[in-house]
C-alpha cells in the first residue's frame, strides 16, 4: 500500500493508502475525493479525473502519452502541471504522492 495526499479544491487534505497498483483516478474515487468524477471509468475519454501534480512528482511518471495529453488540451483549467488521474499508474516509488484537485472539473 502507498499513501497518496489529495488537496481538494477547498483546500482541505485528506491523506489515503491506495494499492501500489490500479490508477490514482481509482483510489481519488474510492476515498470519495471532492471533485474525483472519472466519468469514463478510465478510458480517457471525459477529462473528468483531471489533477494537479507537483513537479518533483511529474518527474518520476512517465510523460502523457497522446490521448492524454489531447484531452487534457480541451480542459479550460490546463496548467504544466495537469495530469489525468485514470492514466496514472501507481507504484511503489510514488509513496506520498501529492495531488492538487482542480477547482472546476469536467
Ligand atoms: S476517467 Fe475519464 S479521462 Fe480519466
Amino acid at each position: 500500500m502507498i499513501e497518496i495526499t489529495f488537496v481538494e479544491a477547498s483546500g482541505k487534505e485528506r491523506t489515503v493508502t491506495a494499492p501500489a497498483a490500479g490508477d490514482l483516478m481509482h483510489a481519488g474515487r474510492n476515498a470519495d475525493i471532492v471533485g474525483m468524477l472519472g466519468e469514463c471509468g478510465g478510458t480517457c475519454g471525459c477529462g473528468t479525473c483531471h489533477v494537479y501534480i507537483e513537479q518533483h512528482w511529474l518527474d518520476r511518471l512517465p510523460p502523457p502519452a497522446d490521448d492524454e495529453a489531447d484531452m487534457l488540451s480541451l480542459s479550460d483549467s490546463l496548467l504544466p502541471e495537469s495530469r489525468l488521474a485514470c492514466q496514472i499508474v501507481l507504484r511503489a516509488e510514488l509513496d506520498g504522492l501529492r495531488v492538487q484537485m482542480p477547482e472546476v472539473q469536467g
